[in-house]
């Protein structure tokens, strides 16, 4: 089965909307064909409006968010609802980030509740998955994925899952320079969508696009992206400069 690749841009806390409008001005101007990848773009919640302004009549790159309340509205300071993503143009949502699961405190029972309030939405959630490299030298690795997954996806129907991706990030990858090799990644990734067969069946492990991402840059996209499990990449520190993001997403073309 053939998986339209995904390269998604996760900017963090970085680009104000000025920023963002600056970086969109020259990525949509040197445009890489977007048939055969597609692309989106994670800015933080206060620039997704001006993106969205920005992004207004073209369909080849999409919007996403990096985080999203499971709740509708009401006293929850801080949050932020999927009604509120959907009015400002959002199509996906990043959720269970390895910074929101280490430093705010996110469990695999709260990311399950922002994946299905994410799905009832209509919007696409970007699951992200990941062990650290204490849980990957302790022998812990295929464990920690199993658990992610079976806990995140707790009562998610496999009709529902081909509207999942799911983004693998080594927790030692992410922001250190330390990439996995292209073997770690696919041997993992490969792993990923065993666990996917198990709890789906294998047409849904065979439909789901699993994205990679850990210090992903223009000189290592290509052979990342030439594994057969690897859909696409989440892309952090490389994806804020435009041409470097724009080389990212022309490996998978
Ligand atoms: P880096 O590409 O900066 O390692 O970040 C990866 C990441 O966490 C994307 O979500």
């Amino acid at each position: 089965m053939s998986r339209k690749y995904v390269i998604a841009a996760n900017w963090k806390m970085n680009m104000t909307p000025s920023e963002t409008a600056g970086f969109l001005d020259a990525f949509l101007k040197n445009f890489p064909d977007p048939t055969a990848v597609e692309i989106v773009i994670a800015p933080p919640f206060v620039s997704l409006a001006k993106a969205s302004e920005l992004m207004a009549g073209q369909s080849a790159v999409g919007l996403s968010a990096q985080n999203m309340s499971h709740e509708a509205s009401g006293a929850f300071t801080g949050e932020t609802s999927a009604a509120m993503l959907k009015e400002v143009g959002c199509q996906y949502v990043i959720l269970g980030h390895s910074e929101r699961r280490s430093l705010y405190g996110e469990d695999d029972v709260v990311i399950n509740k922002k994946v299905h309030a994410t799905l009832a939405a209509g919007l696409i959630p970007i699951l992200c998955i990941g062990e650290s490299l204490e849980e990957r030298d302790g022998g812990q690795l295929e464990f920690v994925l199993s658990q992610q997954l079976e806990g995140s996806l707790l009562g998610i129907d496999a009709s529902q899952m081909p509207g999942i991706i799911i983004a693998y990030e080594p927790v030692w990858a992410i922001g250190t320079g330390r990439t996995a090799t292209p073997e770690q990644a696919q041997e993992t990734q490969c792993y990923v969508r065993s666990v996917l067969e198990r709890l789906f069946g294998a047409d849904v492990a065979a439909a789901v696009r699993i994205q990679y991402g850990g210090s992903v840059k223009p000189g290592n996209a290509g052979e990342l992206i030439a594994q057969p499990d690897i859909d696409g990449f989440l892309v952090g520190g490389a994806s804020l400069d435009p041409a470097s993001f724009a080389d990212i997403v022309k490996a998978g073309i």
